[in-house]
């Protein structure tokens, strides 16, 4: 697969063609993203939660980040790859967000950084950018503001909210940002966005008129014990879970049983270098 840079970005923006990205947090989860054809493979900071299992992606700091990037910048050859810039690396101060963003890059080896926020970041937004370095905008439900926020809820959903957000994003795009994440708000408000915008969008809960979509890959995929709470927007393709459950389960039989390891799977020594052994 030929590899995906923003110039293929703009050209599939340009062309209407929607843009599929998915997280990665490891080797493995960006290997088989990446050869699914995934155009963006994003290492966000929701890694926190379904990697580390935390509550959420506050406490999560720059080295997690940075050992997670270097992980998926491995298993993902052609993607384009975009990580997080985590709570508490950019708010401080514009050097305080250059600063991150270039370790992101050089020490995660990723492509862009991803910052939550709105248009308090237009400074911050153009440092970044200046610095060479592709900003991806997220706006919306800001899951490290979540406290501010009230919790995980839904955003824009009256005119004054709508009308925050679409500043937010405009004043963003002004500042250089290369690309949204738009989640968790009405599909209307996240279409009417799309249509002011000259950069594409990428919805996560936010309908079907964005210019992509997102979603947490092992969400999507079903890696979780049903019953585990997921958002209202997400839609399992895959029961990840179950077949790995099926496997481990026979595993374990098998080896209670000594059905495991059968001839096949075992290492086999000359009969003459076995009697000289058994001696
Ligand atoms: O951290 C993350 O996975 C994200 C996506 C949900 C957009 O920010
Ligand atoms: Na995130």
């Amino acid at each position: 697969r030929k590899k995906v840079t923003l110039q293929t970005i703009k050209n599939l923006y340009k062309k209407g063609e929607p843009i599929a990205m998915l997280t990665a947090h490891d080797f493995p989860t960006a290997h088989v993203a990446d050869a699914a054809g995934i155009d963006v493979v994003l290492v966000g900071d929701s890694l926190g939660m379904v990697s580390m299992g935390l509550e959420n992606t506050t406490e999560v700091v720059m080295e997690e980040m940075i050992m997670h990037c270097r992980s998926v910048v491995r298993g993902a050859k052609s993607a384009f790859i975009v990580g997080d810039l985590p709570m508490g690396s950019y708010e401080v101060s514009p050097e305080q967000a250059v600063e991150s963003s270039l370790r992101l890059v050089k020490e995660g080896r990723v492509h862009g950084v991803k910052i939550e926020g709105g248009e308090e970041l237009g400074p911050t937004i153009k440092r970044i950018t200046q610095a060479g370095i592709p900003v991806v905008g997220h706006v919306g439900l800001t899951p490290q503001r979540q406290n501010a926020l009230g919790g995980f809820r839904v955003q824009g959903k009256t005119c004054t909210s709508a009308m925050k957000l679409l500043r937010d994003a405009l004043v963003m795009q002004e500042a250089g940002v290369c690309m949204f994440v738009l989640e968790a708000m009405p599909a209307e408000v996240a279409t009417l966005i799309t249509s002011k915008l000259k950069v594409p969008t990428i919805g996560i809960g936010a309908g079907n008129g964005c210019s992509g979509q997102v979603l947490v890959q092992v969400d999507m995929s079903g890696n979780f014990q049903p019953g585990r709470f997921v958002p209202k927007f997400v839609k399992k393709y895959a029961d990840v879970w179950g077949e790995a459950t099926r496997g481990i389960v026979q595993y374990r039989d098998e080896v209670k049983s000594r059905a495991f390891p059968s001839q096949e799977y075992t290492y086999p020594i000359s009969p003459e270098e076995l009697a000289k052994f058994e001696k």
